[in-house]
């Protein structure tokens, strides 16, 4: 099957999906769109695929399940028996149930799910499995397209199994850390801008109810002013660290 336009479809919040779900679609063609639904606002209206596109669309695992927030904008795309690719990226800890969620979803919207690919991503808290999705993880990402691009060159092509048990356990909400403000704060608003939830106060301090400990904005804060350094969080982040120090691989669903 020719495949006349690729779109990459994402949730993430620190860039690791992103990163996959992007080189993954690149591999099928010179020109993708990227959909980027990470913002709270950022789906404004409904979406329907043909069925000669491509969909490669990915999203973290938050407590085995995907994040709720995504699974909510991911509800406004729709299929016309379009092949999708599903991927979910974790923290070296586990996906459990997240990618068949998010298969059995993107089915419910009309799509027909060509492969899956449970990936790994330095996880949020911590210091486990930094850096990745490293190059090699790109290439393996790469390496993966080229065989599903074959898949959809067979018309008869049938959907793959995707691990994970139904019903989902419990899962896909945010963390419980607040992220603190010290006095490098220039109250830029990059920050408040950049915050999945609106969840920053125009003060750049002050972080509600709806906030989900993503930590997009330690990340994004250009003077390290956003931070987690109390005690508390110190020594958990330590032993949550060597508790998942055993490195996992990436893992492809063809058949
Ligand atoms: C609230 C929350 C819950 C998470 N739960 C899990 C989990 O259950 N298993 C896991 O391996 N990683 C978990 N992680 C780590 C993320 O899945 C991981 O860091 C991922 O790479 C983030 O993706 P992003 O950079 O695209 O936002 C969690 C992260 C957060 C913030
Ligand atoms: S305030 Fe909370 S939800 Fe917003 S970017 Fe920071 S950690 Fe994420
Ligand atoms: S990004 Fe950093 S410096 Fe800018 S307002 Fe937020 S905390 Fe302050």
């Amino acid at each position: 099957m020719e495949i006349s336009k690729v779109t990459a479809i994402y949730f993430s919040a620190t860039g690791t999906n992103k990163r996959s779900v992007c080189t993954i679609a690149q591999e099928f063609v010179e020109k993708i769109e990227t959909v980027d639904v990470t913002m709270w606002n950022s789906v404004e209206q409904e979406r329907t695929f043909e069925e000669e596109e491509l969909v490669v669309i990915g999203a973290p695992v938050y407590g085995g399940r995907i994040y709720e927030g995504a699974r909510e904008r991911f509800t406004h795309f729709h299929g016309k028996n379009t092949p999708c690719i599903v991927t979910v990226t974790y923290g070296n800890r586990h996906y459990d149930d997240a990618l068949l969620e998010l298969a059995d979803l993107m089915k419910t919207q009309g799509f027909r799910v060509v492969a899956g690919a449970a990936l790994i991503g330095q996880h949020t808290y911590g210091d486990i499995q930094k850096g990745r999705p490293n190059e090699q993880d790109l290439e393996e990402d790469r390496i993966f397209a080229k065989k599903v691009k074959e898949k959809l060159q067979n018309s008869d092509w049938q959907e793959p199994h995707i691990p994970g048990n139904s019903p989902y356990k419990d899962g896909g909400n945010g963390g419980a850390f607040r992220p603190l403000t010290n006095e490098k704060c220039v109250g830029c608003g990059i920050c408040v801008a950049k915050c999945p939830q609106g969840a920053i106060q125009a003060d750049c301090k002050t972080i509600d109810d709806k906030c989900i400990a993503c930590f997009r904005c330690i990340q994004v804060c250009p003077v390290k002013a956003k931070n987690m350094d109390t005690p508390e969080y110190i020594e958990f982040a330590e032993n949550f660290s060597k508790r998942l120090e055993a490195r996992r691989e990436n893992e492809w669903f063809f058949d």
